[in-house]
């Protein structure tokens, strides 16, 4: 499939589809990867109705941006911050297209990417731009399903990345590390 666009995010948002909900487990392992915000600026990229943005801002100690191309999903997750405690900034912007200037930060401790990697078309033009926006030593980290995970008879095999689409992901970054859970891969790859 082309690259999804942000009408089609926004549809699919509108009609009620939601996505695969983080775990206890899924945390515990950004937990050990990212590791304490004390305050740094991080960044979700593809941030849907909020869960893990909210998690690196409340939880984990970030200063959480996040963004995504779907104004219904922004509003879904703008909707869940408390008055009481400031939660994570919402902007709405295409991360493939939109003016990198335009966010609030010039560069990003931690660029987060959950269930969207997949659906980037220009894969070497967005790790361009994430590396654009990620601070020195900085950690991008990626969560997504792997298409060898299922069988070639699954329809939903289609989710997955390529094992091609793992080597490039994975070329060029000083350390990469990996966790695994059910049929996601998470990586956590520093500059
Ligand atoms: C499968 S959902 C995952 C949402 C969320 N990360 C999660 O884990 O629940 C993919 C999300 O990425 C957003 N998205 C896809 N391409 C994007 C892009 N180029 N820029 C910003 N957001 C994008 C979609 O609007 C959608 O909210």
């Amino acid at each position: 499939m082309a690259t999804a666009s942000a009408a089609y995010w926004e549809r699919l948002w509108a009609d009620g589809r939601r996505y695969r909900q983080v775990t206890g487990a899924e945390t515990t392992l950004l937990a050990k990867h990212l590791g304490p915000g004390r305050r740094r600026p991080a960044l979700d990229i593809g941030s849907g109705d909020g869960a893990l943005a909210r998690h690196l801002h409340h939880r984990l100690g970030y200063r959480a941006t996040g963004i995504d191309c779907a104004p219904t999903a922004l509003a879904l997750a703008a909707a869940q911050d408390a008055e009481a405690e400031p939660g994570p900034v919402w902007q709405l912007m295409d991360f493939t297209s939109g003016d990198l200037g335009e966010l609030l930060e010039p560069a990003y401790a931690a660029v987060t990417c959950r269930l969207v990697y997949r659906w980037v078309d220009d894969k070497p033009a967005f790790l361009d731009r994430v590396r654009h926006v990620l601070a020195p030593g900085g950690i991008l980290w990626v969560v997504t399903e792997l298409a060898e995970r299922r069988e070639d008879t699954d329809p939903l095999k289609k989710l997955g990345i390529t094992g091609a689409d793992v080597e490039f992901l994975t070329a060029g970054w000083s350390v990469v590390r990996t966790a695994d859970l059910d049929l996601l891969r998470c990586y956590a790859l520093q500059l």
